[in-house]
């Protein structure tokens, strides 16, 4: 087996050295939120009150976190948190305003996303040769010879979401893109006209130990008679639809299928009695969000104690993996319902988000400490997924949003801030820490923090429908720097749940 140090290979090594999360500078950020149609007029107080003022939140990190890091950041986090009465206008109001886009997007996005599903005519794409020959290079499919190759486990206790990208065409992508037809057109972005096809290529190398070779055989015999179900929102479908194609592409057609049923969708690998599932959940509680077809709405209200309805169908589940993050971000205060949607209860109180936050995580954390039996099943909680709405975020003026990332971050020479929510981090990453049931925290957010070329940006597809060449050419309004195209980083996020998976059971 090749051995998959960074030093050993052919092309880029790249380390990523100091980063510090810095002061921030009141910007055109606090002029864009008055724009925005939904900030509530407090928003808007707020950013009157507040000219100049630097962040409360000055952490440092080092290029190599190690233990120290880990400790420290969760700590100076926690402060943060709890304190979340005096958090200082200026934290807010620069949080307010980015999560306000960010629903926007999301709000334009969910809206019928279920009619992502719609085939698109292959035919009517061009073929670009130059970027196949690139990916042909690229890709190696997991052979059968490899089958019987041992695969060398990480040891348990290293750390794999320290680390670097690196570029590394030959063993990324995992898969491509038209081999797996089960990418909904949402994703597809070299399908959907991106020329550059280089976001495909990274891998990411853990600092101290490899991520083991991907091989779908091996997945699928730990998959056999299971059910393994993505619960949350459409990040995690984003994944899920990934999960699907690592898992697809040794079984021939007619061996597999996709099937929905409201909230729920199960992709069936007939020969080993396996499904790999994803079930609509966006607030992980119950909440006026939950319809999978229909839920793009504006006014979100969460019951935050309410979870057994959706929790019927986690039941039984072989393996588990949760996320909840960006239905949080549209505004800093959370509506929960008094009372019950059932029994007619339109009256709501407004918290603070991380506040609701940390009740919706108790609530879910109660819920699996009680109905799962840890010797069946796997628990993962995967952390935020971040956004990168703002080019000056990574320092460049020229951008527009992510639309003309075509690399990852790779030398932050100035503090990289892209408006992750790190209160909601914290609470997650303590909760799942503090369970009777044993939860494998997935931890992809600084990692993908650099992912700034990954977005599907314009070339995806809007309320079903593909975006126009004139949409396409308006990145500013329509870019998605949300959700991932696949083959992409949320295979990465993949490659960790494959790591786990295998080195259990
Ligand atoms: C998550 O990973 C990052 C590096 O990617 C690290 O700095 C951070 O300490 C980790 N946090 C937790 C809670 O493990
Ligand atoms: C997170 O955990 C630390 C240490 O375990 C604890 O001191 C802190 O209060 C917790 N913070 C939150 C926000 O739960
Ligand atoms: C098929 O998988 C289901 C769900 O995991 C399991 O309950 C059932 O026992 C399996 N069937 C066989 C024949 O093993
Ligand atoms: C998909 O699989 C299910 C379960 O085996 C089967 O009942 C159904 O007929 C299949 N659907 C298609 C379209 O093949
Ligand atoms: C869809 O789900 C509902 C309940 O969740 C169930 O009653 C129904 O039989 C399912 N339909 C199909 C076609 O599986
Ligand atoms: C969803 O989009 C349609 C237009 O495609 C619009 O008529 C409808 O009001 C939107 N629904 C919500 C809940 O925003
Ligand atoms: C899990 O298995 C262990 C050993 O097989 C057993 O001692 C323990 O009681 C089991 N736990 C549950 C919750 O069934
Ligand atoms: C990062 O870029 C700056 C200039 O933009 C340069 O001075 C510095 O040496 C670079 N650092 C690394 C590690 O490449």
């Amino acid at each position: 087996m090749k051995t998959r140090k960074n030093n050993n290979l052919p092309i880029f090594v790249v380390v990523f050295s100091i980063f510090l999360f810095g002061i921030f500078m009141y910007n055109e950020d606090v002029k864009s939120i008055a724009e925005f149609p939904f900030s509530t007029p407090k928003a808007q107080e707020l950013q009157e009150d507040e000219s100049k003022q630097s962040n409360p939140v000055q952490e440092s990190k080092q290029s190599n976190p190690g233990q120290e890091t880990k400790e420290n950041t969760p700590v100076q986090e926690t402060k943060q948190s709890d304190s979340v009465q005096e958090t200082k206008p200026s934290e807010i109001q620069h949080r307010v305003s980015l999560s306000s886009r960010a629903q926007l997007e999301e709000t334009q996005l969910e809206n019928s996303s279920e009619e992502t599903q719609e085939p698109v005519d292959l035919k009517s794409i061009t073929e670009k040769d130059d970027e196949q020959k690139i990916e042909l290079l690229g890709s190696q499919q997991p052979e059968e010879e490899e089958e019987e190759e041992e695969i060398e486990l990480p040891p348990e206790d290293c750390d794999l979401f320290n680390g670097d990208w690196v570029f590394d065409p030959v063993t990324h992508p995992l898969y491509k893109e038209d081999e797996c037809e089960f990418l909904t057109a949402q994703v597809t972005c070299m399908r959907n006209g991106r020329k550059d096809s280089l976001y495909q290529h990274w891998r990411w190398q853990p600092r101290d130990c490899n991520l083991p070779k991907f091989n779908a055989r091996l997945l699928l015999e730990k998959l056999r008679n299971k059910r393994l179900m993505f619960v949350g929102d459409s990040l995690n479908r984003n994944q899920w639809e990934s999960m699907i194609c690592f898992a697809q592409s040794i079984i021939p057609s007619g061996r597999k299928n996709l099937t929905k049923n409201g909230s729920l969708s199960v992709f069936r690998i007939e020969d080993y009695n396996a499904t790999v599932e994803f079930y609509w959940a966006p607030f992980l509680v119950e909440s006026n969000s939950d319809d999978p077809l229909m839920h793009s709405i504006l006014n979100r209200i969460i019951m935050p104690k309410s979870i057994k309805k959706h929790g019927e169908n986690w039941k039984g589940v072989d393996f588990l993996i949760f996320n909840t993050y960006i239905w949080w971000m549209n505004t800093f205060k959370m509506k929960v319902l008094r009372g019950s949607f059932d029994q007619g209860a339109t009256e709501f109180d407004e918290i603070e988000r991380p506040v609701a936050y940390r009740k919706v995580m108790r609530t879910w954390a109660k819920w699996v400490d009680k109905n799962i039996d840890p010797n069946r099943t796997t628990v993962f909680f995967t952390s935020m997924s971040p956004l990168h709405i703002k080019s000056l975020d990574w320092d460049n003026p020229d951008g527009i949003k992510c639309a003309k990332e075509t690399t990852p971050v790779l030398n932050a020479t100035t503090p990289l801030e892209v408006g992750t929510d790190r209160r909601l981090f914290v609470i997650a990453s303590n909760i799942t820490r503090s369970m009777k049931v044993p939860v494998y925290f997935l931890n992809i957010t600084t990692l993908s923090e650099f992912r700034k070329d990954a977005h599907t940006s314009v070339h995806t597809i809007r309320q079903g429908k593909m975006l126009t060449p004139e949409q396409q050419a308006d990145p500013e309004t329509y870019a998605d720097c949300i959700h991932w195209c696949l083959p992409g980083l949320p295979d990465t996020w993949n490659e960790f749940l494959y790591t786990r998976i295998i080195s259990r059971s």
